[in-house]
């Protein structure tokens, strides 16, 4: 399964209620969202019908997120949903809106895709889902910093090595999609200080110079779970209505052991 296809199947069995995408090239991911959406590039140039409402921005994502109500659009935004935003009791539409969906395909530098990680989740909640794509890199050249392949996945891996290091809150699932994997996170904290406290540190020691020493299991796909086994499990539903209820925290304990239960 390729990482559209992927996608798209996240969307049908998460319906996300809003999308946040990070790197929207040509608008082939972007196309696959239906709900009110943010899409941010500093480069698009979009090919593509795009059947959501959705609010383009050319900027880089930490511009993007520098600025003072960055989701104004899923709060104000023209979106299908908007008379009903003042009445909406969960507040999905209203005051703060939260993030349900986002992916994550922008700069394939390593301190870049964990600021864009940082940003995310400081926008989400605990049930919602957040993907980071081209995390499973075939060789070291498509791991190098210094692109020179026609596929290129850069360091990004190194953000699932550093989530399981510093956040064992979080539940991080690499899903062996083509060409070049994608990584699911879930059980968002967007209180947490713990990378934005550490941050200097960690890009100390993760930032190297080619070539990137990318570990066997990384490259051999060991701990990746197929996609239509995640797809398949049948915590999507209670993962949705948990979001949907906004149920606390707590009800992560549980449902991280039905999500384990599939990924192993
Ligand atoms: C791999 S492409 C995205 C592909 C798209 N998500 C898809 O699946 O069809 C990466 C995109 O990230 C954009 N990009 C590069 N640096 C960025 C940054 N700092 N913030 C946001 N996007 C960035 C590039 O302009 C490029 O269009």
């Amino acid at each position: 399964m390729n990482r559209h296809e992927f996608l798209r199947s996240v969307h049908r069995v998460y319906r996300p209620r809003n999308y946040l995408e990070i790197g929207v090239n040509d608008g082939r991911s972007l196309a696959l969202s239906r709900v009110p959406s943010v899409a941010v590039d500093p480069a698009f140039r979009v090919v593509t019908d795009i059947s959501c409402d959705v609010h383009l921005v050319r900027a880089t994502s930490d511009d993007f997120f520098a600025r003072k109500d960055p989701l104004l659009h899923l709060r104000n935004g023209r979106n299908p949903f908007r008379a009903l935003a003042r009445k909406d009791p969960l507040n999905v539409l209203g005051a703060d809106p939260k993030l349900e969906l986002s992916f994550i395909d922008g700069m394939h530098l390593f301190e870049f895709a964990l600021r864009d990680f940082m940003n995310v989740e400081r926008h989400s909640r605990w049930s919602s889902v957040i993907l980071l794509d081209d995390m499973l890199p075939r060789d070291v050249d498509e791991a190098a910093r210094d692109r020179h392949t026609r596929f290129w996945t850069g360091d990004v891996y190194k953000v699932a090595q550093v989530l399981r290091r510093y956040r064992p809150d979080l539940l991080v699932v690499e899903v062996d999609t083509e060409p070049t994997g994608v990584v699911a996170v879930f059980g968002a904290d967007p209180g947490s200080t713990v990378l934005k406290d550490r941050y200097d540190e960690i890009v100390e020691e993760y930032v190297v110079p080619d070539p990137q020493q990318v570990p066997d299991d990384v490259l051999a796909r060991k701990k990746a779970v197929r996609p239509e086994t995640l797809l398949g499990a049948d915590f999507w539903p209670a993962l949705g209505r948990a979001r949907n209820l906004r149920r606390p925290r707590s009800a992560f304990v549980p449902l991280r052991r039905s999500i384990e239960a599939v990924t192993g």
